[in-house]
């Protein structure tokens, strides 16, 4: 019998224990009413009319642009998202996909899957040697690992919806950004530079990624024409621009001359498609986020109805008992995440019973407040479970209505191929799916059959474009890059700012910690816990290790710095930019 199975038998225990701590929390909470945990980040960024959190500085420049001219939250998304093709080449992409989740301001929702999808002749057993194990790298590097492109698809369903503009006005940006190159700065070059030796080996990446075969430097200025034309088809013709014609037969035959497998007929018959985004409520906060075939926002309800059980305020930031109820509620979410969902399409996803306040509890009563569980013992089937390389930008209009945006190419420059004339740097978005079931992906991540590979269908992921709203009024637009780690990273900036009282720019400033069920070690950034939180939790059965790689958020709050702070007169949008990567920028008008 599971660890798992053994807690949640002893519930009386657990109740009593728990039912002991609330008690010393509220006795806490009285005496010490808890405060902001930092004081030395700078103030978010504040505007008046909108506000654009993007990862690059002039993708947030082309967005604002827009908004200023009128154009509403999704028109500033399309703008973005096309700029970051240019700017952030690492994640902004043409070649891969994502999600929008959008709120419009008379409270309309929708979410947008542009995900993309396994080719035709793809199947489960693709990225297997003769004796069943995962070849290494072929899901990763290449034309092999490309999987259908839906980000164009994606952007022109979102404009004909809500769209206020016309599309070539809306790539006009990016178009000039690529035609007449920008001057890089020492945050885009180090991006690049983390991509030398792979550029070298495809020679049509190489050309436009590398100078002379040399990394670029900062202050040169990178100039993309193939990549203009292509945009220019696209704003002329629409999808038909790159699904269609010499773009679609460029991508098709750079797959054929790279042994791929993508075909005419894939770029034909794909198409974006609008969802109904996962919702649910959170100490009187709603929360909109992304649906299968994201698990980002059925995992993130998850942690937060299991979370809004404990006194996370009371017991402190980054407290040993607050940091411990966090990891649990993140490694049971991640039991369910990587067993229990995939592409809609193919896969039923118990997404109602996983969000019920039925199992909130059971989960609850599985977690031990005084012990780690192990996950090893964690298993799907067993009760409670029965049976860095994306990015993210969040925009919003005058207004109100409001966008959040997580596109990517997977890993940072996806396959590491670009289609030769085109400037269209491609996915290696096959690696996630469960490549072999019970073996980790690029992320570590142990998934099951459920996300196994078969032709069309969508690889589940973890992004988690997220839209928080009080009465009806979006107060927090948020989401992020990081591969498994999106999930807890919303989560954390989520509690921070409605648990712990932080302006939005110390949220996303402060350090977090990332736990995802296998391996059962929680990762930790520098400075996550101080040494005697360390030890408490260590005596809790708690495993870590260090160095999370860093996530880039991109978080928006509305009405002041700090939920219930008033900013300065006339000021509405506060926008907050991740430091932890150098070429980001919260901008507004
Ligand atoms: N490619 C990362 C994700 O979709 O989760």
């Amino acid at each position: 019998m599971s660890a798992a199975v053994s807690t949640a038998i002893t519930p009386s225990i657990h109740r009593q224990r728990l039912r002991r701590l609330l008690l010393s929390c509220l006795c806490l909470a009285l005496l010490q009413p808890w405060t902001s945990a930092l004081a030395a980040s700078p103030a978010p960024v504040a505007a008046a009319s909108g506000m654009v959190v993007s990862a690059h500085r002039l993708a947030s420049e082309a967005g604002v642009e827009v908004l200023r001219r009128g154009g509403n939250a999704v028109d500033a998304a399309i703008a973005v998202a096309y700029a970051l093709a240019v700017t952030y080449p690492a994640a902004g992409n043409l070649g891969g996909g994502g999600f929008m989740t959008v709120q419009l301001a008379d409270g309309r929702r929708d979410f947008i899957d542009f995900r993309e999808q396994a080719p035709q002749a793809a199947s489960a057993d693709m990225y297997l040697d003769a004796s069943g194990e995962p070849l290494p790298g072929r899901s990763t590097e290449g034309w092999l690992a490309v999987a259908v492109p839906g980000t164009v698809a994606g952007l022109e369903l979102a404009r004909e919806r809500f769209g206020s503009r016309p599309r070539s006005e809306l790539l006009a940006p990016a178009i000039r950004l690529a035609r007449e190159g920008f001057a890089l700065d020492q945050g885009d070059v180090d991006m690049l530079a983390t991509a030398t030796a792979a550029f070298r080996r495809d020679p049509a990446s190489a050309a436009i990624f590398l100078h002379d075969g040399q990394p670029w430097q900062a202050g040169e200025r990178l100039l993309q024409s193939d990549l203009a034309r292509t945009l220019e088809r696209i704003a002329s013709e629409g999808g038909a621009g790159f699904y269609h014609g010499p773009v679609a037969a460029a991508l098709v035959a750079a797959s054929q001359a790279g042994h791929g497998i993508l075909a005419q007929t894939d770029l034909d018959h794909y198409q974006a498609r609008e969802r109904k985004p996962v919702e649910c409520d959170y100490r009187g906060y709603h929360v909109v986020s992304a649906p299968p075939p994201s698990s980002g926002g059925t995992i993130l309800c998850e942690m937060l109805n299991v979370l809004q059980g404990y006194p996370l305020a009371a017991l402190g930031w980054h407290s040993a008992q607050g940091v411990h109820f966090q990891i649990e509620a993140m490694r049971h979410a991640y039991v369910d995440r990587n067993n229990f969902l995939g592409d809609p399409d193919f896969v039923a996803n118990p997404v109602a019973r996983l969000l019920s306040p039925e199992y909130a509890a059971r989960v609850r009563n599985a977690i031990d407040p005084a012990h780690a569980a192990d996950s090893h013992a964690l298993r799907a089937g067993e009760a409670p479970h029965e049976g860095s390389n994306t990015t993210h930008f969040s925009v919003i209009d005058r207004d109100g209505n409001a966008v959040a945006l997580t596109y990517t190419l997977n890993n940072w420059f996806g396959a590491h191929v670009t289609a030769t004339g085109t400037g269209v740097l491609m996915n290696d978005e096959m690696d996630d799916f469960a490549v072999k079931p019970g073996a980790p992906n690029l992320y570590g991540l142990v998934q099951s059959a459920t996300n196994a590979i078969a032709p069309g269908k969508r690889p589940l992921s973890s992004m988690t474009p997220t839209i928080v709203s009080r009465d009806g009024q979006p107060v927090l637009v948020l989401g992020t890059p990081g591969g498994s780690m999106i999930t807890t990273s919303v989560l954390q900036v989520m509690l921070n700012v409605i648990d712990y009282g932080m302006t939005v720019q110390e949220a996303v400033d402060a350090p977090r910690f990332h736990q995802q069920w296998l391996p059962p070690t929680t990762r930790l950034e520098p400075f996550a816990l101080s040494a005697d939180s360390r030890r408490l939790l260590e005596a809790m059965g708690q495993q870590f290790s260090n160095g999370a790689p860093a996530n880039h958020v991109a978080a928006i709050l509305v009405g002041g710095p700090a939920l219930d702070r008033p900013g300065p007169p006339g000021m509405r949008y506060f926008g907050a930019n991740d430091p932890r990567h150098g070429t980001g920028a919260a901008l507004g008008y």
